[in-house]
């Protein structure tokens, strides 16, 4: 058997008995990926520093789920038909940054950056949960606080990160925020780096929901299928 999984839209497909059964999500990417973005720190599922995205694809209800988890208590066998998404793919130098990337630069949100990829994907997956929920316009001030309470920087600079973070909320009075260097008095809204909460990146790849059609698990994929193994 196969563990197949993607990261940032890109395929990988493992033969089981090549991998060591302790091996961690987050050494995977670390050594035998290009997306370092992650960060080993407190390696027991602490700090935050190593946060990505894990989404799931219900073949049944057709829906994507997605959760943060700590890549450093995830083992690689457990992200079977998973699709993760670290920081790089918010945004890159390449393809252009994430409005979160940029409003993290722009209120100095980043000191030695350690901590900012995992910020940058808890705030990312909060904006995503307010986007599903009844109130998906009111992502508040509370809700942005929220985001990053269990992601730890060790340079100590969370006002700036609040502020990042906060700057995305609907009751936010955005003057008094912190210092932002984009921001000028009486027009600083239309200065920050502006986030379109319509074009979300794809967080679960079209061929990874094919491969899990195409798979035998041994659980219904559909409704047919399921009314099928009931006799309905
Ligand atoms: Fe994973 Fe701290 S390194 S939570
Ligand atoms: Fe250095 Fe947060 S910016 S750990």
């Amino acid at each position: 058997m196969n563990l197949v999984f993607a990261i940032k839209g890109k395929r990988f497909e493992l033969d089981l008995s090549s991998v060591d059964p302790s091996t961690t999500l987050l050494e995977f990417l670390r050594y035998q990926t290009p997306f370092k973005s992650v960060k080993l720190s407190c390696g027991e599922g602490a700090c935050g520093a190593c946060v990505v995205l894990l989404s799931k694809y219900d073949p049944i209800l057709k829906t994507v789920e997605d959760l943060t988890v700590s890549s450093c208590i995830t083992l690689l066998y457990s992200i079977n038909h998973c699709s993760i998404t670290t920081s790089e793919g918010l945004g890159n130098s390449r393809d252009g940054f994430h409005s979160i990337h940029n409003r993290f630069s722009s209120f100095h949100a980043s000191q030695c950056g350690f901590c900012t990829p995992g910020m940058c994907v808890s705030l990312y997956s909060a904006l995503l949960d307010s986007e599903k929920t009844e109130s998906s316009s009111e992502f508040t001030v509370l809700e942005a606080e929220k985001a990053v309470s269990g992601n730890l920087c060790r340079c100590t600079g969370y006002r700036p990160i609040v502020d990042a973070c906060k700057s995305f909320a609907s009751d936010v009075d955005i003057e008094d925020l912190g210092f932002n260097s984009f921001c000028k008095k009486g027009d600083s809204n239309k200065s920050l780096p502006p986030f379109n909460s319509k074009k979300h990146v794809c967080t679960f790849p079209e061929f990874l929901k094919d491969e899990i059609k195409s798979t035998d698990f041994g659980i219904p994929t559909s409704v047919e299928e399921l009314q099928r193994l009931l006799g309905a």
